[in-house]
Protein backbone atom coordinates (compact mmCIF):
# COMPACT_ATOMS: atom_id res chain seq x y z
CA UNK A 1 0.00 0.00 0.00
CA UNK A 2 1.14 3.26 -1.34
CA UNK A 3 1.23 5.99 1.63
CA UNK A 4 0.01 9.17 1.28
CA UNK A 5 -2.81 11.23 0.39
CA UNK A 6 -4.50 11.20 -3.69
CA UNK A 7 -7.28 13.91 -3.74
CA UNK A 8 -9.62 13.69 -6.58
CA UNK A 9 -11.27 17.43 -7.60
CA UNK A 10 -14.55 15.82 -7.94
CA UNK A 11 -16.62 12.71 -8.54
CA UNK A 12 -15.77 10.58 -10.94
CA UNK A 13 -16.73 6.82 -12.43
CA UNK A 14 -16.41 4.54 -8.97
CA UNK A 15 -14.33 1.84 -10.98
CA UNK A 16 -11.47 4.39 -11.43
CA UNK A 17 -12.15 5.48 -7.48
CA UNK A 18 -11.52 1.40 -6.03
CA UNK A 19 -8.82 1.35 -8.49
CA UNK A 20 -6.44 3.81 -6.39
CA UNK A 21 -8.35 3.06 -3.52
CA UNK A 22 -6.42 -0.29 -3.94
CA UNK A 23 -3.07 1.39 -3.99
CA UNK A 24 -2.74 4.24 -1.85
CA UNK A 25 -3.62 4.72 2.10
CA UNK A 26 -5.62 7.82 1.64
CA UNK A 27 -7.97 8.49 -1.38
CA UNK A 28 -10.34 11.85 -1.08
CA UNK A 29 -12.81 12.56 -3.14
CA UNK A 30 -14.19 16.42 -3.27
CA UNK A 31 -17.78 15.22 -2.96
CA UNK A 32 -19.52 18.77 -3.83
CA UNK A 33 -21.06 19.51 -7.10
CA UNK A 34 -19.11 22.50 -7.51
CA UNK A 35 -15.46 22.71 -7.96
CA UNK A 36 -13.38 23.03 -4.52
CA UNK A 37 -12.49 26.46 -3.79
CA UNK A 38 -8.88 27.44 -4.80
CA UNK A 39 -7.93 27.75 -0.92
CA UNK A 40 -9.51 24.43 -0.81
CA UNK A 41 -7.94 23.14 -3.35
CA UNK A 42 -4.31 24.44 -2.42
CA UNK A 43 -4.85 23.34 1.34
CA UNK A 44 -5.97 19.83 -0.10
CA UNK A 45 -2.40 19.50 -2.79
CA UNK A 46 -0.11 20.47 0.64
CA UNK A 47 -1.66 17.24 2.64
CA UNK A 48 -1.42 15.43 -0.98
CA UNK A 49 1.07 13.29 -3.19
CA UNK A 50 -1.05 13.19 -5.67
CA UNK A 51 -3.71 15.10 -7.58
CA UNK A 52 -6.53 14.10 -9.54
CA UNK A 53 -8.27 17.05 -11.38
CA UNK A 54 -10.12 18.33 -14.56
CA UNK A 55 -9.32 20.82 -16.79
CA UNK A 56 -11.30 23.58 -14.89
CA UNK A 57 -8.45 23.45 -11.73
CA UNK A 58 -6.03 25.66 -11.77
CA UNK A 59 -2.69 23.89 -11.74
CA UNK A 60 0.09 26.89 -11.04
CA UNK A 61 3.06 27.70 -9.13
CA UNK A 62 1.47 29.43 -6.41
CA UNK A 63 -0.23 25.77 -6.08
CA UNK A 64 3.13 23.83 -6.19
CA UNK A 65 4.70 26.10 -3.89
CA UNK A 66 2.32 25.41 -1.29
CA UNK A 67 2.21 21.21 -2.15
CA UNK A 68 6.02 19.96 -1.17
CA UNK A 69 4.80 15.99 -0.98
CA UNK A 70 3.00 16.37 -4.25
CA UNK A 71 4.28 14.32 -7.19
CA UNK A 72 1.68 14.27 -9.67
CA UNK A 73 -1.12 15.95 -10.90
CA UNK A 74 -3.51 14.27 -13.25
CA UNK A 75 -6.17 16.16 -15.54
CA UNK A 76 -9.07 14.10 -16.33
CA UNK A 77 -8.71 15.45 -19.95
CA UNK A 78 -6.44 16.08 -23.08
CA UNK A 79 -6.38 19.53 -22.55
CA UNK A 80 -3.53 20.72 -20.64
CA UNK A 81 -4.28 24.43 -20.76
CA UNK A 82 -4.94 24.35 -17.20
CA UNK A 83 -1.53 23.27 -16.09
CA UNK A 84 1.80 25.14 -15.71
CA UNK A 85 4.07 22.70 -17.43
CA UNK A 86 7.20 24.28 -16.64
CA UNK A 87 6.59 25.03 -13.42
CA UNK A 88 6.29 21.36 -12.61
CA UNK A 89 8.72 20.29 -14.06
CA UNK A 90 11.14 22.88 -12.91
CA UNK A 91 9.58 21.30 -9.59
CA UNK A 92 9.92 17.75 -10.43
CA UNK A 93 5.81 17.15 -10.28
CA UNK A 94 5.02 14.80 -13.44
CA UNK A 95 2.06 15.47 -14.87
CA UNK A 96 -0.70 12.88 -16.92
CA UNK A 97 -3.33 13.75 -18.91
CA UNK A 98 -5.63 11.39 -20.86
CA UNK A 99 -5.60 11.40 -24.98
CA UNK A 100 -6.17 9.06 -27.16
CA UNK A 101 -9.49 7.31 -24.95
CA UNK A 102 -12.02 10.09 -25.43
CA UNK A 103 -11.19 10.69 -29.21
CA UNK A 104 -13.92 8.96 -30.93
CA UNK A 105 -16.58 10.51 -28.71
CA UNK A 106 -15.62 13.91 -29.32
CA UNK A 107 -15.78 13.29 -32.98
CA UNK A 108 -19.23 11.81 -32.59
CA UNK A 109 -20.12 14.97 -30.75
CA UNK A 110 -18.30 17.51 -32.96
CA UNK A 111 -20.37 15.77 -36.14
CA UNK A 112 -23.30 15.79 -34.28
CA UNK A 113 -22.91 19.36 -33.76
CA UNK A 114 -22.15 19.51 -37.97
CA UNK A 115 -25.28 18.26 -38.81
CA UNK A 116 -27.44 20.01 -35.98
CA UNK A 117 -26.81 23.08 -37.33
CA UNK A 118 -26.28 22.55 -41.25
CA UNK A 119 -29.76 20.54 -41.20
CA UNK A 120 -31.38 22.84 -38.64
CA UNK A 121 -31.66 19.84 -36.09
CA UNK A 122 -32.80 21.64 -32.59
CA UNK A 123 -33.99 24.98 -34.45
CA UNK A 124 -37.05 22.74 -35.82
CA UNK A 125 -37.49 20.33 -32.81
CA UNK A 126 -38.40 24.19 -30.69
CA UNK A 127 -40.50 25.54 -33.76
CA UNK A 128 -42.61 22.15 -32.88
CA UNK A 129 -42.41 22.39 -29.46
CA UNK A 130 -43.33 26.38 -29.98
CA UNK A 131 -46.41 25.41 -32.31
CA UNK A 132 -44.70 26.39 -35.40
CA UNK A 133 -45.80 23.12 -37.20
CA UNK A 134 -49.07 23.98 -39.08
CA UNK A 135 -48.61 22.02 -42.37
CA UNK A 136 -47.71 18.40 -42.52
CA UNK A 137 -44.95 19.20 -45.19
CA UNK A 138 -44.33 22.41 -47.52
CA UNK A 139 -42.34 22.56 -50.65
CA UNK A 140 -40.43 25.70 -48.80
CA UNK A 141 -40.99 25.09 -45.03
CA UNK A 142 -37.49 24.57 -42.65
CA UNK A 143 -35.26 24.39 -45.81
CA UNK A 144 -31.55 23.99 -44.75
CA UNK A 145 -28.05 23.42 -45.90
CA UNK A 146 -26.63 19.45 -47.32
CA UNK A 147 -23.94 17.98 -45.57
CA UNK A 148 -22.90 15.44 -47.89
CA UNK A 149 -20.87 15.74 -50.79
CA UNK A 150 -19.39 19.07 -48.95
CA UNK A 151 -16.20 20.36 -48.24
CA UNK A 152 -14.97 19.51 -44.21
CA UNK A 153 -12.10 21.97 -43.12
CA UNK A 154 -10.17 20.37 -39.93
CA UNK A 155 -7.86 22.94 -38.06
CA UNK A 156 -5.33 20.71 -36.11
CA UNK A 157 -5.32 17.00 -37.45
CA UNK A 158 -4.12 15.32 -34.14
CA UNK A 159 -6.37 12.58 -32.85
CA UNK A 160 -9.43 13.86 -32.43
CA UNK A 161 -9.08 16.18 -35.92
CA UNK A 162 -7.94 12.70 -37.51
CA UNK A 163 -11.25 11.20 -36.04
CA UNK A 164 -13.84 13.92 -37.36
CA UNK A 165 -12.28 13.88 -40.37
CA UNK A 166 -12.95 10.21 -40.77
CA UNK A 167 -17.01 10.89 -40.06
CA UNK A 168 -16.52 13.56 -42.70
CA UNK A 169 -16.03 10.63 -45.44
CA UNK A 170 -18.47 8.61 -44.30
CA UNK A 171 -20.77 11.88 -45.85
CA UNK A 172 -18.40 11.78 -49.06
CA UNK A 173 -17.21 15.31 -47.90
CA UNK A 174 -14.17 16.54 -49.14
CA UNK A 175 -11.69 16.83 -46.37
CA UNK A 176 -8.76 20.29 -45.86
CA UNK A 177 -7.50 20.51 -43.22
CA UNK A 178 -4.27 23.26 -41.92
CA UNK A 179 -2.62 22.45 -39.28
CA UNK A 180 1.09 23.05 -37.41
CA UNK A 181 2.67 19.93 -38.67
CA UNK A 182 1.31 18.40 -42.27
CA UNK A 183 0.72 14.65 -42.24
CA UNK A 184 1.71 13.00 -45.02
CA UNK A 185 1.03 9.72 -44.60
CA UNK A 186 -2.56 9.98 -43.16
CA UNK A 187 -3.38 12.73 -45.87
CA UNK A 188 -2.67 9.66 -48.70
CA UNK A 189 -4.42 6.96 -46.55
CA UNK A 190 -7.64 9.48 -46.07
CA UNK A 191 -7.13 11.32 -49.06
CA UNK A 192 -7.54 14.22 -47.06
CA UNK A 193 -5.62 17.64 -49.11
CA UNK A 194 -2.97 19.78 -46.42
CA UNK A 195 -3.71 23.14 -46.75
CA UNK A 196 -0.70 25.63 -46.19
CA UNK A 197 -2.59 28.62 -45.59
CA UNK A 198 -5.36 28.96 -42.70
CA UNK A 199 -6.80 31.75 -45.00
CA UNK A 200 -7.50 29.28 -48.13
CA UNK A 201 -9.21 26.77 -45.43
CA UNK A 202 -11.48 28.80 -44.14
CA UNK A 203 -12.73 30.18 -48.15
CA UNK A 204 -12.69 26.82 -49.17
CA UNK A 205 -15.06 25.17 -46.35
CA UNK A 206 -18.32 24.72 -46.42
CA UNK A 207 -18.03 23.27 -42.46
CA UNK A 208 -14.74 24.21 -40.49
CA UNK A 209 -14.03 22.00 -37.28
CA UNK A 210 -11.83 23.57 -34.84
CA UNK A 211 -9.47 20.36 -32.82
CA UNK A 212 -6.58 22.72 -31.52
CA UNK A 213 -4.89 23.00 -27.82
CA UNK A 214 -5.75 26.33 -26.34
CA UNK A 215 -2.30 28.43 -26.47
CA UNK A 216 -1.03 31.69 -26.50
CA UNK A 217 -0.74 31.02 -29.98
CA UNK A 218 -4.27 29.65 -30.50
CA UNK A 219 -6.05 32.30 -28.47
CA UNK A 220 -8.81 34.12 -30.80
CA UNK A 221 -7.13 32.54 -33.19
CA UNK A 222 -10.54 32.54 -35.36
CA UNK A 223 -11.33 36.52 -34.76
CA UNK A 224 -12.73 39.17 -37.02
CA UNK A 225 -10.85 38.69 -39.95
CA UNK A 226 -10.77 34.66 -40.18
CA UNK A 227 -14.73 34.70 -39.90
CA UNK A 228 -14.50 37.45 -42.67
CA UNK A 229 -12.34 34.29 -44.59
CA UNK A 230 -15.58 32.31 -44.49
CA UNK A 231 -18.32 31.45 -47.09
CA UNK A 232 -21.35 33.07 -46.11
CA UNK A 233 -22.86 29.45 -46.26
CA UNK A 234 -20.29 28.08 -44.16
CA UNK A 235 -20.66 26.30 -40.67
CA UNK A 236 -18.31 26.80 -37.33
CA UNK A 237 -17.80 23.85 -35.41
CA UNK A 238 -15.68 23.77 -31.91
CA UNK A 239 -15.68 21.15 -29.82
CA UNK A 240 -11.77 22.25 -28.39
CA UNK A 241 -11.61 25.57 -26.21
CA UNK A 242 -14.02 28.53 -26.05
CA UNK A 243 -11.11 30.95 -26.41
CA UNK A 244 -9.70 29.52 -29.80
CA UNK A 245 -12.87 31.99 -31.30
CA UNK A 246 -13.18 35.30 -30.43
CA UNK A 247 -16.71 34.92 -28.98
CA UNK A 248 -17.63 39.12 -30.00
CA UNK A 249 -16.49 38.81 -33.27
CA UNK A 250 -18.09 35.52 -33.94
CA UNK A 251 -21.40 37.43 -32.25
CA UNK A 252 -20.76 39.79 -34.89
CA UNK A 253 -20.66 37.11 -37.74
CA UNK A 254 -23.86 35.91 -36.66
CA UNK A 255 -25.57 38.84 -36.79
CA UNK A 256 -24.00 40.27 -40.33
CA UNK A 257 -24.49 37.04 -41.82
CA UNK A 258 -20.74 36.53 -42.02
CA UNK A 259 -21.06 32.74 -41.39
CA UNK A 260 -24.31 30.56 -41.55
CA UNK A 261 -24.18 29.17 -37.97
CA UNK A 262 -22.06 28.00 -35.55
CA UNK A 263 -22.51 24.59 -33.43
CA UNK A 264 -19.87 25.10 -30.23
CA UNK A 265 -19.53 22.49 -27.06
CA UNK A 266 -16.95 24.94 -25.80
CA UNK A 267 -17.84 28.79 -24.50
CA UNK A 268 -15.49 31.82 -23.38
CA UNK A 269 -16.12 31.73 -20.70
CA UNK A 270 -18.32 28.86 -19.13
CA UNK A 271 -20.98 27.83 -18.61
CA UNK A 272 -21.60 30.63 -20.61
CA UNK A 273 -23.97 33.06 -18.86
CA UNK A 274 -27.56 33.14 -19.69
CA UNK A 275 -27.93 36.82 -20.82
CA UNK A 276 -25.03 35.63 -23.57
CA UNK A 277 -26.16 37.33 -27.04
CA UNK A 278 -25.27 34.13 -28.66
CA UNK A 279 -28.22 32.48 -26.83
CA UNK A 280 -30.94 34.91 -28.84
CA UNK A 281 -29.53 33.79 -32.38
CA UNK A 282 -31.04 30.66 -33.94
CA UNK A 283 -28.61 29.79 -35.90
CA UNK A 284 -26.32 28.82 -32.81
CA UNK A 285 -26.18 25.00 -30.97
CA UNK A 286 -24.60 25.08 -27.49
CA UNK A 287 -23.58 21.94 -25.86
CA UNK A 288 -22.53 22.32 -21.87
CA UNK A 289 -18.65 21.23 -22.91
CA UNK A 290 -19.72 17.55 -22.99
CA UNK A 291 -17.31 16.16 -25.92
CA UNK A 292 -15.91 13.30 -24.02
CA UNK A 293 -19.01 12.70 -21.83
CA UNK A 294 -20.48 9.26 -22.76
CA UNK A 295 -20.21 5.93 -19.95
CA UNK A 296 -17.71 4.16 -21.74
CA UNK A 297 -15.41 7.26 -22.48
CA UNK A 298 -15.58 8.85 -19.16
CA UNK A 299 -14.83 5.54 -17.14
CA UNK A 300 -11.95 5.04 -20.19
CA UNK A 301 -10.70 8.56 -18.77
CA UNK A 302 -11.13 8.13 -14.94
CA UNK A 303 -9.20 5.12 -15.80
CA UNK A 304 -6.43 6.43 -17.61
CA UNK A 305 -5.87 9.13 -15.35
CA UNK A 306 -5.59 6.90 -12.09
CA UNK A 307 -3.36 4.80 -14.05
CA UNK A 308 -0.86 7.73 -15.07
CA UNK A 309 -1.02 8.78 -10.64
CA UNK A 310 -0.12 4.64 -9.61
CA UNK A 311 2.52 4.22 -12.61
CA UNK A 312 4.33 7.37 -11.07
CA UNK A 313 4.35 5.90 -7.80
CA UNK A 314 5.43 2.35 -9.11
CA UNK A 315 8.11 3.58 -11.18
CA UNK A 316 6.43 2.45 -14.27
CA UNK A 317 5.74 4.02 -17.60
CA UNK A 318 2.76 6.62 -17.13
CA UNK A 319 -0.02 6.18 -19.76
CA UNK A 320 0.14 9.41 -21.38
CA UNK A 321 2.67 12.39 -20.02
CA UNK A 322 2.58 15.57 -20.70
CA UNK A 323 6.24 16.82 -19.48
CA UNK A 324 8.41 13.13 -19.45
CA UNK A 325 11.34 15.37 -19.20
CA UNK A 326 10.81 15.04 -15.20
CA UNK A 327 12.04 11.77 -15.26
CA UNK A 328 15.06 12.22 -17.17
C1 LIG B 1 -10.64 17.61 -22.41
O1 LIG B 1 -10.48 16.39 -22.34
O2 LIG B 1 -9.70 18.40 -22.61
C2 LIG B 1 -12.01 18.12 -22.21
O3 LIG B 1 -12.23 19.27 -22.93
C3 LIG B 1 -12.26 18.35 -20.74
O4 LIG B 1 -11.46 19.39 -20.28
Amino acid sequence: MIQGKVFLTRQIPQEAVRLLQHEFSDVEVWADEMPPPRNILIQKARQSVALLCTGEDNIDSELMDNAPSLHVVSNMAVGVDNFDIAAATKRGIALGNTPGVLSATTADLAFALLLATARRVVETDRAVRNGQWKISWHPLHFASYDVHHRSLGIIGLGLIGQEMAKRGLGFDMEILYFSTSRKRSIEKRYGFKYVPELTALLGQSDFVSLHVPLTPNTRHMIGKTQLQAMKRTAFLINTCRGAVVDQQALYDALVDGTIAGVGMDVTDPEPLPLDSPLLTMPNVVITPHIGSSSYETRSRMAIMASENIIAVFKGTQMPACVNPKVFL
